[in-house]
């Protein structure tokens, strides 16, 4: 059987051409937000509320992490996550901090999830017990050094299989901490830094290369840690225990996305986004379309979360976006708003198609390490659809032309290229399927019935 003819026996999206999309929308809640909130919530002295929670497989990778790493964790109602913190007490001779874990009976598995396995490494290399992390098969391919040799540095032992998982920790008496500058604009890694950094003894320091989503910085605040910031560099003192907090978890910017895309293709009136995060480290992609002449409208909300212990700075911004159809010109993407629209480029190279004239991205050689290589996998969609395109080893140049022709995309099992290409299918003259689409679940529950709802003529089918 051919590739394509394997895949087509999993879960797909049909999609009808042409359509337009209206109305009123409410993404579920950020991912990235919801696995940071398990895990600190965990190490938290007290009870975390966590509303408005991602019900993903993801999400829910890290809540049966946690809960096998002996957090009790309910889950009253879909959304709504209650975390039993075991903020737990420093033996002598121990930094402190984040020690109420204990050894899980055996691997644990994140599944697709890359944002889970790297904070797990952080939590978990100053622990005294070991701990192996797997995923499945995208998740075995992925990159961990990255995350591995700074943690090396702080003290952990961390074997990884060639740079890839599985992942083993092994117990150590005690971190140490470092000062660190990564080679890569990873939020991730930082992360995972400043999350070992709370069990080390002494300081912590990371400084980024450009700006990166900073979440957990935020979240730190929320839960009381003390942290100091100077210019790139991100600074805290290890031993601090995190203070439980009600953490209410806006809409993912990241799943917007695709309605924002979709709503400047074929909007009928507007489109309303109603509750998204609007941190400014993840909403690139509302300049590269405001760049590219899109209309879109930002009405801020406030802040989300109360801060239970800590610093007004906890929260994160949060608006109703809504966005009307227009032409789009193509733009030269600026370095720079590439870490701030890193999960977004499948659904901008979607508006770029569909723009007037040459759009170019360089310096995103990052996207060929995520879900899948997302370069490659978006330009052989692009290329099935007729647009023509060029894939360099860092971007891809594509020429717009206002449209797709129909066929047959392989989203090679990537949620967010699946999605993308079911936005194409208003601007295309034909019909268009996507093959392997059940990863949509990892960050996306119920996206075919909204998209559907919204006016975007698909049908998944083949689902399981
Ligand atoms: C994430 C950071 C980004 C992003 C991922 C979520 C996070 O990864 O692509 O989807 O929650 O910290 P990198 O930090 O590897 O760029």
């Amino acid at each position: 059987m051919s590739e394509v003819g394997a895949a087509s026996g999993k879960a797909r999206y049909r999609l009808e051409p042409g359509g337009t999309v209206c109305g009123e929308l409410r993404v579920p809640g950020d991912k990235s937000i919801s696995h940071r909130a398990l895990m600190l919530g965990s190490v938290a002295e007290g009870v975390t509320e966590v509303e408005g929670f991602l019900p993903s497989e993801d999400c829910l990778a890290t809540l049966v992490a946690m809960r096998s790493l002996g957090i009790e964790i309910e889950r009253p109602h879909p959304d709504h996550v209650v975390v039993r913190g075991r903020a737990g007490s420093a033996p002598a001779g121990h930094a402190g901090g984040l020690l109420g874990l204990r050894q899980a009976p055996g691997p644990l598995d994140l599944g697709n999830a890359g944002t889970a396995i790297r904070l797990l490494m952080g939590l978990l290399a100053g622990q005294p017990f070991d701990s192996t992390l797997i995923g499945d098969e995208s998740l075995m391919r992925r990159p961990m050094e990255r995350v591995a040799a700074p943690l090396r540095l702080m003290g952990a032992r961390i074997l990884t299989q060639d740079g890839h998982p599985p992942v083993r920790i092994l117990a150590v008496p005690a971190l140490h901490g470092i000062d660190y500058a990564l080679p890569v604009a990873s939020a991730q890694v930082k992360s995972a830094i400043l999350l070992a950094g709370l069990t080390a003894r002494g300081r912590t320091s990371v400084t980024e290369p450009a700006p990166t989503r900073d979440h957990s910085e935020r979240m730190l605040g929320a839960f009381g840690v003390k942290l100091a910031r100077s210019g790139s560099t991100v600074s805290l003192e290890g031993g601090q225990i995190p203070r439980a907090a009600h953490v209410e978890v806006p809409g993912d910017f990241s799943s917007a996305a695709f309605f924002l895309v979709a709503g400047c293709l074929a909007a009928r009136d507007r489109l309303r986004l109603e509750n998204v995060g609007v941190n400014p480290t993840r909403t690139g992609l509302l300049t590269l379309l405001r760049q590219m002449g899109a209309d879109i409208t930002v009405l801020p909300r406030g802040t989300s979360g109360r801060p239970g212990a800590g610093t007004a700075e906890g929260g994160e911004p949060v608006a109703d976006i809504e966005v009307r159809a227009g032409a789009l010109r193509g733009i030269e993407v600026p370095e720079a708003l590439v870490p701030l629209a890193i999960d977004e480029f499948p659904a901008f190279f979607i508006a770029a198609a569909c723009a007037d004239g040459q759009t170019v991205v360089r310096g995103a050689g990052e996207l060929r390490v995520k879900e899948t290589d997302r370069l490659a996998v978006m330009a052989e969609g692009l290329g099935r659809l007729g647009v023509e395109h060029e894939l360099m080893p860092d971007g891809l140049r594509i020429t717009g032309r206002g449209g797709f022709g129909g066929g047959t995309v392989d989203s090679r099992g990537d949620h967010r290229i699946a999605m993308a290409f079911a936005v194409a299918s208003l601007r295309a003259s034909a019909p268009i399927e996507v093959l392997d689409v059940a990863n949509v679940a990892t960050s996306f529950p119920g996206f075919a019935d909204l998209a559907r709802a919204a006016g975007i003529r698909i049908e998944a089918v083949g689902a399981g």
